[in-house]
């Protein structure tokens, strides 16, 4: 049992920084997503109609894709683009950390 408990203690300790580090990512995310929320609302649950899309709950992995994607052109959309090209690889990070932690307001009205 001790070694369990040595290992689970270890394990949060390393886990730490990775928690507080995604922390970090949010909370500059909020900043920068004001300049988002004209066209997707303030928390990414909002948006102003129906070729808008809701980014919160949306997975970070696939929202830093997108950001990514519009950024290359890989994705095309001339208003994505817009704003997705002067965002840093951190801005990216903290943004798509932002919307994903946001709670969907699909899945809370379920
Ligand atoms: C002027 C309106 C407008 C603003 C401002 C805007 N967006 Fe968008 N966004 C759109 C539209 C329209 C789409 C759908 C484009 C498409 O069909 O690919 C979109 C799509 C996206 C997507 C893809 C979502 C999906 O489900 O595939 C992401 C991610 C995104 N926007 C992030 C952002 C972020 C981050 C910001 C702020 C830095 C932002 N947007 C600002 C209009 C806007």
């Amino acid at each position: 049992m001790k070694g369990i408990a040595r290992v689970l203690a270890l394990g949060c300790l390393l886990a730490l920084p990775f928690a507080a580090q995604a922390l970090d990512h949010v909370a500059n995310g909020k900043a920068k997503a004001q300049s988002c929320a004209a066209c997707h609302g303030p928390d990414g649950n909002k948006p102003i109609g129906p070729d808008f899309p809701i980014l919160a709950g949306q997975h970070a992995d696939y929202l830093r894709k997108a950001l990514l994607d519009y950024k290359s052109g890989a994705r095309a959309n001339p208003i994505m683009k817009g704003f997705a090209e002067p965002l840093s690889k951190q801005d990216i990070e903290d943004l798509s950390a932002y919307f994903a932690a946001q709670s969907s307001q699909l899945q809370s009205h379920r």
